[in-house]
């Protein structure tokens, strides 16, 4: 069976410069403004198509070194032609965070937006490494999201995903049990709640400031979300529904998301928190 178009877009995460529009890019400057003043080695963390890297590359001169950690190969096969300007400066290395490995520079300004969530349950491993690798006195920038969750731990767009699976014919209380049988966790779930992030933060690091906002997605039309969730959710979610039906359920969680926007004004409206952490000592 031939794949859609856009289930190639949800295997290779392709797309996300401009999805990233919608959410993740917003927040590029709220997080640097938080940077020290003279930054010499940045980490990126799931550093995606290198937009944060590309960013404090152009803005901090005194930086000798950029590293991406990514562990999609067609994100980092895009990072590495969009920073080929700034030569030997960046270096790019595919990475699983769950695991991660030694690293033989010791960066101080280490930066992870928007993918935490993808490391649970198992993140306190990364907050260890970053606690043994970073510089002594070195900044770790860390954004993540806190939807509010049901009794079985769904929330943000698991909500757009059960809307879907409902109008491709799943009962509705048998969307947990779905998500269950196929190991999908809830992402309101794999994104911990404030309180319990803290404390997993503070075995490691010590946290100097947080600072919170809205995180708000609107769209234009149905097709805009639809590949919003493909470049941004790949086929995490859509591993529930058997191959035939792939196509619809990306249709159908873009058309949930823009039915949304046109009854609330907004398809999803959640805090997302800003950890400005440092070494121990
Ligand atoms: C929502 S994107 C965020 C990208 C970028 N940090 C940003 O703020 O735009 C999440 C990124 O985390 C990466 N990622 C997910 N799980 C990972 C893992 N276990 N190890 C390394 N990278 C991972 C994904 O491939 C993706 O590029």
């Amino acid at each position: 069976m031939t794949s859609s178009a856009v289930e190639i877009q949800a295997s290779t995460l392709a797309g996300y410069a401009d999805a990233s529009k919608l959410r993740q890019a917003n927040d590029q400057d709220w997080v640097l403004d938080q940077a020290p003043v003279e930054p010499r080695v940045h980490a990126d963390l799931g550093s995606g198509i290198g937009q944060l890297l590309e960013a404090t590359l152009e803005r901090f001169p005194s930086l000798q070194r950029a590293v991406g950690l990514e562990q999609s190969e067609h994100r980092l096969r895009e990072a590495a032609d969009r920073l080929r300007r700034f030569g030997d400066r960046v270096r790019l290395r595919q990475a699983d965070l769950r695991s991660p490995e030694p690293m033989d520079l010791s960066p101080d300004l280490v930066t992870m937006t928007s993918v935490l969530h993808w490391l649970y349950p198992v993140e306190e491993r990364l907050f260890a490494w970053l606690g043994q690798h970073m510089a002594l006195d070195g900044t770790f920038l860390l954004t993540t999201y806190h939807p509010s969750r049901d009794e079985h731990g769904l929330g943000g767009e698991d909500e757009l995903v059960r809307e879907a699976l409902v109008a491709l014919g799943t009962d509705r209380t048998l969307v947990p049990r779905r998500f269950a049988d196929h190991d999908v966790v809830p992402i309101a779930t794999r994104t911990r709640d404030a309180k319990g992030l803290h404390r997993l933060l503070e075995r490691h690091l010590r946290v100097v400031t947080t600072a919170e906002r809205d995180a708000v997605v609107q769209v234009g039309s149905a097709a805009e979300y639809e590949h919003f969730h493909a470049a941004t959710f790949g086929d995490y979610y859509s591993r529930m529904v058997e191959p035939g039906l792939r196509a619809d359920f990306f249709r159908a969680v873009g058309e949930a998301a823009w039915r949304r926007q046109q009854e609330r004004g907004h398809v999803s409206h959640m805090p997302i928190r800003l950890w400005k952490t440092t070494t121990r000592g």
